[in-house]
C-alpha cells in the first residue's frame, strides 16, 4: 500500500455528486432517517418493498438467542423465483440478465426468460440426480453462464451451494466437499485462462480419489459442463455430461416456497487457525441486504444500465453482486471469464465498449496494475457510458482512487469504497453516491440499517479522530448464520472479543467527521489481490514438506496487491542412513547454518517450497517469496514476532527487539535475506 494513516489522513480531496446525479439518484438521504428510526421494521420495510413473499412474514429480527439471529422467520420465499420468474412474469422477459463473454472472445446473451428456462431445467436435473432440499452442491466451474444457473438451480430446490474457486487445489477442493460432506460436483473440463485452456476436471477427480478406498467421499455423482473441450477422463456411472442431462430434462418447474432461514450457501473462506471456515448464510434476510444494497449503493436503474462486476462466483462477491443482488433487482448485466489481460492488456475496457457498461466493480489490485500499465491503453476505448465505479476487497489508496476516476471514469463518477466481508453478506460501509461527499481512500459511512462502532481494546466507543477495532453492534439481515458444522466456533471467533458484538477482524479509524478508514487486518489474515490468506493455513502446508522444520508466514505490503505472502522457513538437512534412504534430520542453526547451502540450492528449494504451497492450497495462496533462514523470532514465550518478520520482507529497519529471546536472530535472518 501507498503511504502511511497519516498521509491517508491528510487526504483533503473531496467530490460532491454532481446536481444531475442528484437529482436522477435512487438513494435519497432520508434513507438514514427511517433507518436510526427503527432498524429491524426499516429491514421489514424493505424486505417487503424488494422481494416476493409466498407467505409475508409477521416478524422481522429475532435476537432472543444471540449471536443466532433470525431474519423474517415465519416468512416463505424461493430465491430463485426472486431472481428469475417474477422478473418475467412481470413482463420484463424479454430484458438481458446476462451478457456473457468468454476470455476468446465468443460471447452468449440470456434474457430473463432465457435464464429461467435454463434454471428450471438444470433444478430437474438436480432432482433427477436424487439432490433435494437441504442437500449440499459443491460447485467448481470458470466464469461460464452454468456458473450462475447451477448457483440458482441449487438454490431453487432449497439445497445448499458451497461454491469452491476455481484456483483451488484438489486437496482444498477436498476438504470443502468432506466438511459439507457434498454429494454432488458441478465442474468443467476446462475454462479460459490467461489464453488458454485450463483443466478443471482433473482436480475434481484427484480430490475425490485422495486417501484411496479407505477414504471414499460423500460425492455420488459429478456433472460436467463442456466447456475447455481439453481430454479428460471419465469415471462410468459416476460422471455425467451438464448437456446430455440438460437435453434430457423436463423443462417446467413450479418454484416451491421455503422459509426464510433456509441455508442459501456455504462459502469457505481463511480464518487464523489452519482450517477454512465454512460461512453459513440463509435466504431472505441475506437477500434482502443483497438487493437493497446493490440498489442504492450502484444506484441501480435496472431499464437502463449495464451492471458489470468483474469478481468470480468462487468469492462472495461473486456470489451477492454477480448473482443474487443484480439478479433479485432485475439487472443487465455483463460476465467475463477470464483475466484482465488475455488477450491484451486493454480487454476490460473493450467489454465495456462492446456492451457499454454503465456501472464498474472491481478491486483495488486491478486497478493498481492498470495504473502501472498506464493510462494509454484504457485512453483506446470509449469509456463514456460509464456512471459509476465501485472498489472492493481492501482498502484503495487515494491515488489509485483519482486515478480511477480520472481516467476510467473520465473524472466524473463517482466512486463508492464498499467495506464488507464473506460474513457481512453484503456492503456494510460505503458511501451513497447521490448523497455523500466522496473521500478518497475513505469507505465513510455505514450504510442506512446498519449500526458500526470503533472500539478501543477494553470495548469503549474511540470517537472521533482516533483508531481502534471495527465491529457491528447490532444485527443485520444478511449476517452470517454461523460456521458450518461449529457453531462453538462462531461464537468464539465473532463474539467473544466484545460480548454482544461482531468483531470483523479489521482495524479502522473515525476521521474528524466520524468517516471511517479500513486500516486492514489485525489478525492474522492476509489480504492478498483483495482474497482472504490465512498464515497459519499456509504454515501447515509448509512445514508438510518434508525439507521444512518451522514455518513463518507474514502478508508484507505489497504496492499492487495490497499484501504478498512472504514465508520464512528452517529447513531440515538431508543426511544419508546405512540403508541408504535419504533420512532428515533439523539443521542445528549454530553449526549448519544457511550458509552451509549453497545459493542454487537455496533457490531450488524456494522454488520447491512455493510450488508446494501451490499444489497443497492453489495458486492464490503461492508465496511471492520463500526465505530459508536459520532460526525465526521469537519471544521468550515461544511466539513467533512477526512484526519484525514483516519489517524484513518490507525491507525496513527492525524494530524494537527487546522481547525477543536470543536478539541475535533478526540479525541473523537480516543478514540472510538482504
Ligand atoms: O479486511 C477487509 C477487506 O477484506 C476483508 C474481507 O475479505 P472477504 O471476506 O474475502 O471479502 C472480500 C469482499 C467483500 C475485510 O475483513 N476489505 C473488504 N472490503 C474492503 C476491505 N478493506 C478495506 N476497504 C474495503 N472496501
Amino acid at each position: 500500500m501507498t503511504g502511511s494513516i497519516d498521509n491517508l489522513l491528510h487526504e483533503t480531496r473531496r467530490f460532491a455528486p454532481s446536481e444531475e446525479f442528484q437529482a436522477n439518484a435512487v438513494a435519497q438521504a432520508e434513507l438514514y432517517d427511517r433507518a436510526s428510526e427503527d432498524r429491524p421494521a426499516f429491514w421489514g420495510e424493505q424486505a417487503r418493498e424488494l422481494l416476493h413473499w409466498h407467505t409475508p412474514f409477521t416478524k422481522t429480527l429475532n435476537w432472543s438467542n444471540p449471536p443466532f439471529a433470525q431474519w423474517f422467520e415465519d416468512g416463505e420465499l424461493n430465491v430463485a423465483y426472486n431472481c428469475l420468474d417474477r422478473h418475467v412474469e412481470a413482463g420484463n422477459g424479454d430484458r438481458i440478465a446476462l451478457n456473457w463473454e468468454g476470455e476468446p472472445g465468443d460471447s452468449v446473451t440470456f434474457t430473463y426468460a432465457e435464464l429461467t428456462a435454463e434454471v428450471k431445467k438444470a433444478a430437474n436435473v438436480l432432482l433427477s440426480l436424487g439432490v433435494g432440499r437441504g442437500d449440499r452442491v459443491a460447485i467448481y466451474l470458470p466464469m461460464i453462464p452454468e456458473a450462475v444457473i447451477s448457483m440458482l438451480a441449487v438454490a431453487r430446490i432449497g439445497a445448499v451451494h458451497s461454491v469452491v474457486f476455481g484456483g483451488f487445489s484438489a486437496e482444498s477442493l477436498r476438504a470443502r466437499i468432506d466438511d459439507a460432506s457434498a454429494r454432488l460436483v458441478i465442474t468443467a473440463d476446462g475454462g479460459w485462462r490467461k489464453g488458454k485452456v485450463s483443466a478443471l476436471k482433473p482436480a475434481v477427480d484427484a480430490s475425490l480419489t485422495i486417501g484411496g478406498d479407505e477414504n471414499p467421499s460423500t460425492v455420488e455423482h459429478v456433472l460436467v459442463v463442456k466447456r475447455g473441450k481439453n481430454d479428460i477422463d471419465w469415471v462410468e456411472g459416476r460422471d455425467l455430461w451438464w448437456h446430455d442431462q440438460i437435453a434430457a430434462a423436463d423443462t417446467e418447474h413450479e418454484a416451491q416456497p421455503f422459509p426464510a432461514e433456509t441455508p442459501l450457501f456455504i462459502l469457505y473462506t481463511s480464518g487464523t487457525t489452519g482450517k477454512p471456515k465454512g460461512i453459513l448464510h440463509t435466504s431472505g434476510g441475506y437477500l434482502t441486504q443483497a438487493a437493497f444494497t446493490h440498489k442504492n449503493v450502484f444506484d441501480l436503474h435496472p431499464e437502463t444500465d449495464v451492471y458489470w462486476s468483474t469478481a468470480d462466483v468462487g468469492w462472495i462477491t461473486g456470489h451477492t453482486y454477480v448473482v443474487y443482488g443484480p439478479l433479485a433487482n432485475g439487472a443487465t448485466q455483463v460476465i467475463y471469464e477470464g483475466t484482465p489481460d488475455s488477450p491484451h492488456g486493454g480487454r476490460w475496457w473493450e467489454i465495456v465498449q462492446k456492451y457499454g457498461v454503465t456501472i464498474l466493480y472491481a478491486a483495488p489490485t486491478a486497478i493498481r496494475t492498470f495504473m502501472k500499465l498506464g493510462r494509454q491503453i484504457p485512453d483506446q476505448f470509449d469509456l463514456s457510458s460509464l456512471r459509476l465505479l465501485g472498489s472492493v476487497g481492501e482498502p484503495i489508496n487515494p491515488e489509485a482512487w483519482v486515478w480511477y476516476r480520472d481516467v476510467i471514469g473520465h473524472g466524473t463518477t463517482p466512486i463508492v469504497d464498499t467495506w464488507w466481508q464473506t460474513e457481512t453478506g453484503a456492503m456494510m460501509i460505503s458511501a451513497l453516491p447521490g448523497v455523500t461527499t466522496l473521500k478518497p481512500g475513505s469507505a465513510q459511512v455505514p450504510l442506512p440499517g446498519i449500526h458500526i462502532e470503533v472500539l478501543d481494546e477494553q470495548g469503549t466507543p474511540v470517537g472521533k479522530n482516533s483508531g481502534g477495532l471495527l465491529v457491528v453492534a447490532e444485527p443485520w439481515p444478511a449476517m452470517l448464520r454461523g460456521i458450518w458444522g461449529d457453531p462453538d466456533r462462531y461464537v468464539e471467533t465473532y463474539w467473544s472479543t466484545f460480548p454482544g458484538k461482531y468483531f470483523a477482524g479489521d482495524g479502522a479509524r473515525l476521521d474528524r467527521d466520524g468517516d471511517v478508514w479500513l486500516l486492514g487486518r489485525v489478525d492474522d489474515v492476509m489480504n492478498v489481490s483483495g482474497h482472504r490468506l490465512s498464515t497459519a493455513e499456509i504454515e501447515s502446508s509448509l512445514v508438510s514438506h518434508p525439507r521444512v522444520a518451522e514455518a513463518a508466514v507474514v502478508g508484507a505490503n505489497d504496492e499492487t496487491t495490497g499484501q504478498a505472502v512472504v514465508a520464512f522457513v528452517i529447513v531440515r538437512a538431508e543426511t544419508a542412513d546405512d540403508d541408504g534412504e535419504a533420512d532428515v534430520t533439523v539443521v542445528d542453526a549454530t553449526t549448519l547454518g544457511v550458509t552451509a547451502l549453497d545459493a542454487t540450492t537455496l533457490d531450488a528449494l524456494s522454488a520447491e517450497l512455493r510450488a508446494h504451497v501451490a499444489t497443497q492450497i492453489g495458486a492464490i495462496a503461492r508465496p511471492k517469496q520463500v526465505f530459508i533462514v536459520a532460526e525465526l523470532p521469537k519471544t521468550r514465550s515461544g511466539k513467533i514476532m512477526r512484526r519484525l518478520l514483516r519489517d524484513v520482507a518490507e525491507g525496513r529497519e527492525i524494530g524494537d527487539t527487546t522481547t525477543l529471546a536470543d536478539a541475535q536472530v533478526m540479525t541473523v535472518i537480516s543478514g540472510t535475506v538482504g
